[in-house]
């Protein structure tokens, strides 16, 4: 396997998730915001990238994914989608980009596919099903999110687990099944009882994602920066960290700080020497010192 433009392994497709669940292969996913972190979701092989509006809160330093706008997700896409990943590359349609109408959601899918995006992901069940009925319509593919939807925090009344009671349970089972029928590809099912996600995946036919859902769902998603030890605060339950990155960042930024003021940086190595002859400065010319009056002297 090479990276740089010769990754040989295959494009992960729609199809290729179907066939992961069939198979009982786990499907892995993760956020991606930009170039960089993009080539390295990819080399690492996971099957689905994401860029989620969670870019809002670990990349841009909003308190929620709701300020988040179809110009950041436009950009944020861009520079990922210049990675030409071979995962999947799904793109989150913001707060405010779809709710309103079909029409909407059908325009505002395009802008992100037109940007590289190879499909979107929406919130919401039964109450988008037009939604998700016309951007499939438009041959879009689409993949749901259901369950602990950051984008209807204030209606949730804060982040917390959704469908715990039966009532609750039996209403998400509904909108999964729905969202199936509508045409989604897969669904992620976010913060929700682990019997509730063995319950889903069971019930659907394709594959759901989850993310604070359990084990038994067909995979798993993490935000990039919580994975990684570089997003702020208490993290949620069911984010594992696999590295300290905001530590690395501080020690390196603390050393070159150091550095710089002890005069340890930059060394004769790090510094570029003039052509041969040059380094002499050139005399300085005599100009005549100017005459003063002597009333201002
Ligand atoms: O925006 C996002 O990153 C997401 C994932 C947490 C699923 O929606």
């Amino acid at each position: 396997m090479t990276y740089g433009g010769q990754d040989t392994r295959p494009k992960v497709t729609v199809r290729t998730l179907r066939e992961a669940k069939e198979a009982g292969r786990k499907i892995v996913s993760v956020t991606a915001y930009d170039y960089p972190t993009a080539v390295l979701v990819d080399q690492a092989g996971v099957d689905l990238l994401l860029v989620g509006d969670s870019v809002g809160m670990v990349v841009l330093g909003y308190e929620s994914t709701i300020p988040v706008t179809m110009a950041e997700m436009s950009h944020h896409v861009r520079a990922v989608a210049r990675a030409r990943p071979r995962a999947l590359l799904v793109a989150d349609l913001p707060f405010n980009s779809f709710q309103a109408s079909p029409a909407d959601a059908v325009r505002n899918s395009g802008r992100l596919m037109k940007r590289g995006a190879e499909a979107v992901k929406l919130e919401g069940g039964q109450r988008v099903l037009p939604q998700v009925e016309a951007i499939v319509n438009a041959d879009i593919p689409v993949l749901g999110h259901l369950g602990l939807t950051p984008q209807s925090v204030h209606k949730l009344g804060g982040y917390r687990v959704q469908g715990r009671g039966r009532e609750a349970a039996d209403a998400l089972l509904e909108d999964a099944l729905a969202l199936e029928r509508a045409g989604c590809f897969s669904i992620v099912l976010e913060g929700i009882p682990s019997e509730l996600g063995a319950e889903l995946s069971r019930a659907l036919q394709i594959p759901t994602i989850g993310i604070g859902a359990g084990p038994e769902c067909d995979g798993q998603v993490l935000v990039l920066h919580d994975l990684l030890g570089l997003s702020f605060g208490k993290p949620a339950k069911f984010v594992r960290r696999y590295a300290d990155v905001a530590g690395v960042i501080r020690t390196a930024l603390e050393a070159f700080r150091d550095d710089v003021r002890s005069g340890e940086y930059p060394s004769a190595s790090e510094s570029y020497a003039a052509a041969p002859g040059a380094s002499q400065p050139r005399e300085a010319k005599q100009t005549p010192a100017p005459v003063v009056p002597e009333d201002k002297a």
